[in-house]
């Protein structure tokens, strides 16, 4: 069968398996400081994680909680089993299974699926990206100024992170930054227009994978924190938009890093 015809089979079914778990309301681990597994993640795994072995039994597979399988072939899957992970611990409905395939280093098809919503993105490499089957593009947004974005905090390290910073002075430069707690959703959402971009410091390549054929299949601009294209095994640090003005906002980051503050932090005053 087709890899993403195959991909899109196997979301579907990990993401029915997450729905259940999350209507019974299972409870979380703590697998480092302040970093929540919860059993739906292993689960999701293992399912994901064997559907791919027997279907492709010689790809390599790198999956998040560790149950992902070595080999020398040209083909490698990305697996994020439970991407949003403590959304779905709190009961927050923002959470979905991503699953993305490269061949000789190339992205070559990704699918992002929220169970709730059931929303399903899928792109294949040269044939656009999709929501529901009905093709989708990235919004024409020209500006920061009328932007609305999207960012993320790792759990993991978190105190290491210097994020705040540029959320701060992003969030005061346009209309609004949120942060939905789901990184692969952030980027399918980038490639149908309800976000102009998405940055993040410290990602992995399976949050990265799928949603950023996804962005460019769209039509959008993928690449990292100083405008070079982005390697979703080597790279990090990721800034996806429309592409319309990529250039403006790695300024806007070139600034930040500079330690220049665009917008000085106000004064603390009463609004009563
Ligand atoms: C996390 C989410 C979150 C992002 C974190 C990721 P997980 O993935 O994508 O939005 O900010 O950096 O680690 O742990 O829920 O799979
Ligand atoms: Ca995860
Ligand atoms: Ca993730």
């Amino acid at each position: 069968m087709h890899h993403l015809e195959t991909a899109v089979e196997i979301a579907r079914e990990a993401g029915s398996l997450l729905a259940r778990y999350y209507e019974r309301r299972v409870a979380f681990e703590i697998k480092g400081e302040f970093d929540l597994v919860t059993e739906a993640d292993r689960a999701s795994e293992k399912l994901v994680v064997e559907r791919l072995r027997s279907h492709f039994p010689t790809h390599a597979i790198v999956a998040e909680e560790g149950g992902g399988h070595e080999s020398s072939s040209d083909y490698r899957w990305f697996v994020d089993p439970l991407d949003g992970t403590t959304n779905f611990a709190h009961s927050f409905p923002m959470f979905c299974v991503s699953i993305g395939l490269e061949r000789a280093g190339e992205a070559i098809a990704g699918v992002v699926y929220d169970p709730i919503h059931q929303e399903l993105f899928t792109a294949e490499r040269g044939s656009g990206a999709f929501l529901n089957s009905h093709r989708i593009r990235v919004s024409e947004t020209k500006r920061l100024a009328d932007s609305l974005s999207s960012t993320g905090f790792p759990s993991r390290k978190r105190h290491h992170n210097i994020n705040i910073h540029f959320y701060y002075q992003l969030a005061m430069a346009s209309h609004g930054v949120r942060r939905t707690g789901s990184a692969a959703l952030d980027l399918a959402y980038v490639s149908s227009g309800r976000l102009d971009f998405f940055w993040e410091f410290g990602l992995k390549s399976w949050d990265m994978s799928a949603g950023t054929l996804l962005v460019s299949e769209a039509g959008g601009r993928v690449s990292d924190m100083t405008g070079a294209p982005l390697n979703v095994t080597t790279s990090d640090h990721l800034l996806a938009g429309n592409g319309a003005f990529h250039d403006e906002i790695l300024a806007a980051f070139a600034e930040i890093f500079r330690g220049h503050q665009r917008i000085p932090l106000p004064p603390l005053t009463s609004s009563r």
